[in-house]
C-alpha cells in the first residue's frame, strides 16, 4: 500500500494568523500539522508517500526532504495548478500503479492516528473507505448522506443547504478502482475535479464504500477555538523532556518540554506546555495547554492556553489567556499616559481587551 498526501493548493495566506504560505506547515503544538500526518502514515506500516505539491513546493521540501526522518520514502509530484483532490490522484496514476493508497490531506489532523482504519481497510478489501465526523458547520465540508443501515448513499461537496451534519475527513482509503472514476468526471461548479464526485461514481456504479465516523478531528479553518482546543489535545499527550537549561529557582510542574537551546529562568510552569528551541522564559508563569515556538520570549508575563508562533515576544504584560499570538508578534504594556491601546493588528486580527 502507498500514500498520496496532498500538500499543494495556492499560495495564499491563511486565517487567521499564520503567515506562512503552505498551509500543511500551520504548527500544531510546535509542529507542522503535516508531519503528524507522515507520522501517521508511517505508524500504519506504510513507506512510499508520494507528496503532490503546488506553488508552495520549495517550502514543503525543505520541510521534509526525502521522508527519511520520518522513516518514509518520499516521491514529489507537481501538480500545475489546484484543481481538485481527484485531480491530484489523476496526476499520480502512474506513480500509483495497481496498489492500493490512503489519500490524506496535509492540512488535516486526526487524533489517534489511522492505523485502526488502514487495518480495517486491509481486511475488508471495499473499493473505498472513507471518514465522517459530526460538524457544527457542515457547509464548509463534503457531507455524507447515510441510509438506515449507516450505509452511504450520497456525497455533496460543500452543500448550501447540507443533509447532514457528517463531514468527510480528509482521509480516504482506495482500491484502483477510484482510477477509473477520476478519468470519468468532469469539474464540478468550483471548476475542480472533486473527489466527492469520485466516490459517488463509485456507489452509482454498485462498488463497495465503507465509512466510519470519528472523533478527534481537526483542519485549519481559520478557527481559533478550535486551534487552541488541537493543541489542547496534542500536549496532553507530550512526554516531559527537559533539553534546554532551566534554572534552579524556577519550578516545572507536569508534562513540560523544555527543547533544546530554551532558557527558563525565574519562572514557574504548569504543564502540559512547550516551551521551542531557542525560547527564552524569565520571571513568567506559563500555565496549562501551552505552546511557545521556536526562539520567542515571555519576559515578566503569564500566558495560559495559548499559541505563541516562531519569533514572538511578550514582556511585561499581566495574564494571557485563550490567545494566538503569530509570528514576529510583540506584546508589551502601553506607557502610563495617555492611558490608551495602542494596537498595530495584522489583517484578520481579533483583539479582546478587558477594562
Ligand atoms: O478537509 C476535509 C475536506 O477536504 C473534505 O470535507 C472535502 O470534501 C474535500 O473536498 C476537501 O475540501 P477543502 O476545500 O477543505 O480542500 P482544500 O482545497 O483545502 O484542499 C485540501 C488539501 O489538499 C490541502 O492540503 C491542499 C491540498 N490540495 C488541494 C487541491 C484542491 C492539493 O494538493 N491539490 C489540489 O488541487
Amino acid at each position: 500500500m502507498k500514500a498520496l498526501v496532498l500538500a499543494g493548493g495556492a499560495g495564499s495566506r491563511l486565517r487567521p494568523i499564520t503567515h506562512t504560505s503552505a498551509k500543511q506547515l500551520v504548527p500544531v503544538a510546535n509542529k507542522p500539522v503535516l508531519f503528524y500526518g507522515l507520522e501517521s502514515i508511517r505508524d500504519a506500516g506504510i513507506r512510499e508517500v508520494g507528496m503532490v505539491v503546488g506553488d508552495t513546493e520549495a517550502e514543503i521540501r525543505r520541510a521534509v526532504g526525502d521522508g527519511s526522518e520520518f522513516g518514509l520514502e518520499v516521491t514529489y509530484l507537481r501538480q500545475d495548478a489546484p484543481r481538485g483532490l481527484a485531480h491530484a490522484v489523476l496526476i499520480a496514476r502512474e506513480y500509483l500503479g495497481g496498489d492500493d493508497f490512503v489519500m490524506y490531506l496535509g492540512d488535516n489532523f486526526v487524533v489517534g492516528g489511522i492505523d485502526g482504519l488502514v487495518d480495517r481497510f486491509r481486511k475488508e478489501r471495499p473499493q473505498a473507505q472513507i471518514m465522517l465526523t459530526h460538524v457544527s458547520d457542515p457547509r464548509a465540508f463534503g457531507v455524507a448522506e447515510l441510509d438506515g443501515d449507516g450505509r452511504v448513499v450520497a456525497l455533496e461537496e460543500k452543500p448550501e443547504f447540507p443533509k447532514s451534519d457528517l463531514a468527510l475527513v480528509g482521509v480516504y482509503l482506495f482500491s484502483p478502482a477510484v482510477h477509473e472514476a477520476v478519468a470519468a468526471l468532469r469539474p464540478s461548479r468550483r471548476n475542480e475535479l472533486e473527489i466527492t464526485d469520485a466516490i459517488q461514481w463509485l456507489i452509482d456504479r454498485g462498488h463497495r464504500v465503507e465509512s466510519t465516523v470519528i472523533t478527534g478531528y481537526w483542519k485549519d479553518t481559520g478557527n481559533v477555538t478550535d486551534m487552541l482546543e488541537v493543541n489542547r489535545l496534542v500536549l496532553e499527550g507530550v512526554e516531559p523532556r527537559v533539553e534546554g537549561e532551566v534554572d534552579a529557582v524556577s519550578e516545572l510542574i507536569g508534562r513540560v518540554v523544555v527543547e533544546k537551546g530554551a532558557r527558563v529562568a525565574g519562572s514557574r510552569i504548569v504543564g502540559p506546555v512547550i516551551v521551542g528551541a531557542g525560547s527564552v522564559v524569565r520571571q513568567s508563569y506559563l500555565g496549562p495547554f501551552t505552546s511557545i515556538d521556536r526562539d520567542c520570549a515571555v519576559i515578566d508575563s503569564e500566558i495560559e492556553y495559548s499559541i505563541v508562533l516562531r519569533g514572538a515576544s511578550i514582556d511585561g504584560v499581566g495574564r494571557i489567556e485563550c490567545s494566538l499570538i503569530g509570528r514576529e508578534a510583540e506584546v508589551t504594556p502601553a506607557p502610563r499616559v495617555p492611558k490608551a491601546h495602542r494596537l498595530v493588528l495584522g489583517d484578520h486580527s481579533k483583539v479582546q481587551i478587558s477594562k
